[in-house]
């Protein structure tokens, strides 16, 4: 008989047992320690206890999944209209998939209780706001294809394909800005910023990156106004478990009326080379496949894609 419930605070140690002995794929860390799960899941200001739930075989702790949600519209607290169930992780078991299901349908209605009348499957970086450095990579890109079982629980449930998300990498080993008349004038017309720790502009910023290594690069014309701007974090613990040096891209965006004039391409190419300078072997960049601009600024980049993962929606 598998009881389920939610999360205590001796739970931890479990957690960071069952993480280590399902089956997650090479996007999870490993090993999983309590420690890591505290950092990165459990000491974020927006945790709620009811919104984790674990499944028990007897004394023997054989599953959990984390319902969570996104930011409100001025970052400032949690909006509840949208929810997700992050993860639904599962040991071995000889009712694996009933026990991935009845975590699943605990988190909708953990979901619903609380208001959500859009319910997600999987994370992204606007949504959820736990496991960065734990699961995916440079981002959250919903549930990894490399993570079938836990994209079943989704499927199973009828849940529908809202986002694929492409998990795009390059390396920087030898890498070089290109150079050419555009770059050449961009580069003579603008200054680019390095700005380490920058300041976190949202309560929702500062509680999500609580102890990620932030590098944010501002491009700004000659009257100092803003072009555009590109944030590079340290993707630890994942790196270090990868055996690489590794910067993931969290956002670029360039304003609106200086789109399609080669600044995205200088600002990230710049950034690429100051980031190889120091070390870094591997940047990458999750990319909602169906941002036709995004995707072919990183192809142009000389990004390959090496994964996807899909965001869930309840239909
Ligand atoms: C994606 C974005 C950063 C591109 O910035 P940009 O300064 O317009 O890009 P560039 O002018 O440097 O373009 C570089 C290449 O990207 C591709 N590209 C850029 N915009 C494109 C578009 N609208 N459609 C198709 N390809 C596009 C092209 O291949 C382009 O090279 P080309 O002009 O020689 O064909 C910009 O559209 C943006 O800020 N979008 C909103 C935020 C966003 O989606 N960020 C990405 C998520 S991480």
């Amino acid at each position: 008989m598998i009881e389920y419930r939610c999360f205590r605070n001796e739970d931890p140690p479990r957690l960071a047992d069952i993480w280590r002995t399902a089956d997650l794929g090479p996007a999870a860390f490993q090993p999983m320690t309590a420690a890591w799960l505290e950092a990165c899941v459990f000491s974020r200001p927006y945790f709620d206890r009811e919104g984790l739930i674990v499944a028990l075989d007897g004394d023997r702790p054989v599953g959990f999944a984390h319902a969570a949600f996104g930011p409100n519209a001025s970052k400032s607290g949690i909006e509840t209209s949208t929810g997700t169930t992050m993860v639904v992780v599962v040991v071995p078991h000889d009712q694996h998939a009933a026990i991935g299901d009845a975590l699943l349908a605990r988190c909708e209605d953990y979901l619903r209780r609380r208001g959500s009348q859009t319910i997600l499957g999987g994370g992204t970086p606007d949504i959820g706001g736990f496991y960065l450095g734990l699961y995916g990579g440079s981002g959250l890109p919903g549930i990894l294809d490399s993570s079938p079982r836990m994209q079943e629980v989704f499927a199973r449930a009828g849940y529908a394909e809202a986002e694929r998300i492409a998990v795009m990498r390059r390396s920087l080993s030898g890498f070089r800005p290109p150079v050419n008349r555009l770059q050449l004038a961009i580069r003579r017309s603008t200054t680019l910023r390095v700005i380490d720790e920058p300041a976190r502009r949202s309560w929702w910023e500062a509680a999500a990156t609580t102890g990620i290594a932030l590098r944010r690069y501002e491009l700004r014309g000659q009257d100092e106004s803003l072009l555009g701007h590109g944030s590079f974090w340290d993707m630890q613990p994942l790196a270090t478990a990868w055996g690489v040096v590794a910067a993931g891209l969290m956002r670029v965006d360039i304003e609106g009326d200086r789109r399609r004039r080669g600044l995205a391409n200088y600002l990230i190419a710049e950034a690429l080379h100051d980031l190889a300078q120091e070390g870094v072997t591997i940047a990458e960049a999750h990319v909602v496949a169906a941002n036709d601009a995004a995707m072919q600024l990183f192809l142009k980049l000389g990004f390959q894609t090496t994964s996807h993962g899909t965001l869930y929606r309840r239909g």
